[in-house]
């Protein structure tokens, strides 16, 4: 009998979340039946998504959702051998017992010198967000000036190195003079700290002055309001995050939508990676080579240890992490 380690949403988050929220419980696993696996978490991932969507789609009591990578251990799945390794949506837990459903094999050929954490982030779920985002709502085309905030995160980061890729202006904000200095060393064209600008409007012009064609929103709120006044006619937005507002206690009311967005006749969409989950495969295997061939780098801000995963999701609500936040076990 395997014993899993669970952390479950104990109080719906009012605000930021508290630690006091999450608790630490401990469940015992079946033996897996036919068609079932059992996995060993190697890598959890920490999100912006869970404090937006635990208000939406849990309850109190209910393991925290969330994407890991893991070890199958046992197996009696044909699919799934002992000691490969698959991501899937298992959650905040060390011990999974389920059937291959809604998970995916990490790529086969992935180089022993890549960590199989970034199935979780650059050639995962964040770095597919990007690439979809681009490509499928933005439509980014070579020579076009792109705008992403939140650009040293996870997302944001793979944002800037796929429209570099492109031939494209890419301008790049983030939170503190580290994360700038990283979007440097990413090849971001302009790049500044939104928390010491003084006045965003003017750094947004200053490091784009004929405006911006597409904006890869990440951050929401304000940032979106003056951000919105500075697109070009017929500019493009793809809404994939709006972290500024998820700790709100009372969800702000607009005005929506902005007069700016007829005047210059904006296209704004918002959008979920799960969207395009059926070309998961084809999407990965692009990312993966753009990292061999050295077109995306990447950095990771790594947890050790299941029972930090609270404070490792707090960190990244409050910006402390630079590229993707990921815990080890
Ligand atoms: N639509 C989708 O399918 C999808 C998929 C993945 C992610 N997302 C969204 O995309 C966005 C970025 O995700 P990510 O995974 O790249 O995030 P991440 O790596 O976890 O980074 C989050 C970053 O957001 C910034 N931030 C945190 N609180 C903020 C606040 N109150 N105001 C402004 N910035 C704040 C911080 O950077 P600074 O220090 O620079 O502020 C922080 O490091 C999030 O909004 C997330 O919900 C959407």
């Amino acid at each position: 009998m395997v014993q899993a380690k669970t952390w479950v949403l104990k109080k719906h988050f009012d605000g930021f979340p508290k630690s006091s929220d999450f608790e630490l419980k401990v469940e015992e696993l079946p033996e897996p039946k036919d068609g079932e696996v059992l996995l060993q978490a190697v890598f959890l991932s920490v999100d912006p998504y869970m404090r937006n969507f635990s208000a939406l789609s849990m309850k109190e009591g209910d393991v925290m959702i969330g994407g890991q990578v893991a070890t199958v251990v046992q197996s009696k799945h044909p699919d799934y051998p002992v000691g490969s390794h698959v991501v899937g949506p298992h959650g905040w837990r060390t011990h999974t017992v389920c059937s291959g459903a809604a998970m995916d094999p990490v790529l086969p050929d992935w180089p022993q010198d890549l960590p199989l954490s970034l199935a979780l982030g650059t050639i995962g779920m964040t770095g597919m967000s990007a690439l979809n985002g681009i490509e499928e709502i933005l439509q980014l085309k070579k020579g076009e000036t792109l705008l992403v905030n939140a650009a040293s995160g996870a997302v944001g980061s793979v944002v800037g190195q796929i429209a570099k890729i492109k031939g494209c202006k890419v301008v790049g904000s983030a939170g503190s003079d580290d994360k700038v200095a990283f979007l440097r060393e990413l090849g971001f064209d302009q790049v500044f700290n939104y928390k010491t600008v003084g006045s965003l409007e003017d750094a947004l012009r200053t490091a784009s002055p004929e405006g911006y064609d597409c904006f890869f929103e990440n951050v929401g709120g304000h940032y979106s309001t003056v951000a919105l006044q500075q697109m070009k006619d017929f500019g493009r937005i793809a809404v994939c995050g709006s972290i500024s507002l998820y700790n709100d206690s009372k969800p702000q009311t607009g005005p929506y939508p902005h007069p700016i967005m007829i005047i210059k006749q904006l296209k704004m969409e918002g959008f979920l990676q799960s969207r395009w989950n059926h070309k998961n495969q084809e999407c990965m295997k692009r990312l993966m080579a753009w990292v061999k061939e050295g077109k995306i780098k990447y950095r990771e801000h790594v947890t050790k240890g299941f029972d930090n995963m609270p404070a490792a999701f707090m960190g990244i609500l409050r910006g402390e992490n630079i590229g993707k936040a990921v815990v080890a076990v």
